[in-house]
């Protein structure tokens, strides 16, 4: 398989192709994952460093599960207890563990662009698990995955993100492959969180956003971002946007519910439509996150193969 892929930064350099290359591949490893051995050779012999210099649950495991699962050696860096705590910056953190002749960093940072610098310093394969407010390409693939394994298709679909669009990457990054592979696109919350200038219906009322919607996508309100009152209470939040079963019941009736967690029950989603395995789809969303990063990692090495031992 021939592509351009180097790193995966974002959804933004991504073609459509790319995309639905990445999908194909995960859904293999789908069925790995659900057999019994799950074991593959792909990344056998490479070494994989995951830095997070935020808070993971779902992303961390994942990318450590997938790794181990393609048979890479993995590192998960503690980064409180790292240098970076006695000053060391970023890029030389970066250069020291490029020294070690790494094959993949995964990333999360709390700055936008945090992630796309680092890549330009280090010679191995950078993956993007969040940056700032800025992308998180892995969790769009995955929501991607999960839809189109539901609805059987990822193009012409009506898809409603709700909620705190201004402060979250997973909304940036959904909102870009969604666009790239021929859907409509809503964002819908209160004028505060949605910010200007996206390419988007924009609705600020739950009623008419979720009219007719095949997919609705909530988001968590991404409090550790805001520097001030974005709304006047997560209780009043909760009343006119929180998803209960009658606000959903605006979508169309096999609509699906998706949420990227953590999810905070009570504040944009209510527990029993969450817990509702008729209409939701978060677990999954969880276990399409290990078959993507399998792709995404095993694409990148497969670009480099030629490389082995000898870093481009
Ligand atoms: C998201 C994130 O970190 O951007 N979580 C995740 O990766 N599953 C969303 C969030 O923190 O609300």
């Amino acid at each position: 398989m021939t592509h351009g892929l180097t790193h995966l930064l974002g959804i933004a350099p991504l073609s459509a192709a790319e995309i639905t290359m990445i999908l194909d591949l995960a859904d293999s490893y789908v069925d790995l994952n659900r057999s019994p051995v799950k074991r593959s050779e792909a990344l056998a012999g490479r070494t994989q460093i995951n830095m997070f210099f935020e808070n993971s649950t779902r992303t961390l495991v994942s990318f450590e599960v997938a790794g181990k699962r393609l048979g890479a050696d993995v590192i998960n860096m503690a980064m409180q207890t790292s240098s970076i705590k006695k000053g060391e910056t970023l890029v030389d953190t970066a250069l020291t563990l490029n020294a070690m002749h790494p094959d993949l960093l995964v990333v999360r940072h709390p700055h936008s662009g945090a992630v796309d610098l680092l890549a330009q310093k280090v010679n191995c394969a950078v993956l993007n698990a969040g940056d700032g407010r800025h992308e998180h390409p892995t969790q769009a693939l995955l929501d991607a995955l999960t839809i189109r394994r539901t609805k059987k298709r990822i193009s012409g679909l009506t898809v409603a993100i709700c909620g705190d669009i201004a402060h979250s990457r997973v909304a940036r990054s959904n909102l870009i492959l969604l666009k790239k592979m021929g859907n409509d696109v809503r964002l819908v919350g209160p004028p505060t969180l949605i910010p200007p200038g996206l390419d988007a219906e924009i609705h600020h009322d739950m009623a008419t956003g979720l009219k007719g919607a095949d997919v609705v996508m909530m988001l968590r309100l991404q409090k550790e971002r805001m520097d001030g009152g974005f709304i006047p209470s997560e209780r009043e939040y909760y009343y006119r946007f929180g998803l209960d079963a009658a606000k959903l019941a605006n979508a169309k009736p096999d609509a699906i519910v998706m949420h990227p967690a953590p999810m905070n029950r009570g504040v944009e989603i209510d527990g029993d439509v969450a817990d509702d395995l008729t209409r939701s789809v978060i677990q999954e969303q969880v276990e399409m996150g290990v078959a993507v990063r399998m792709a995404a990692m095993d694409l990148l090495m497969q670009g480099r193969a030629d490389t082995r031992g000898v870093m481009v």
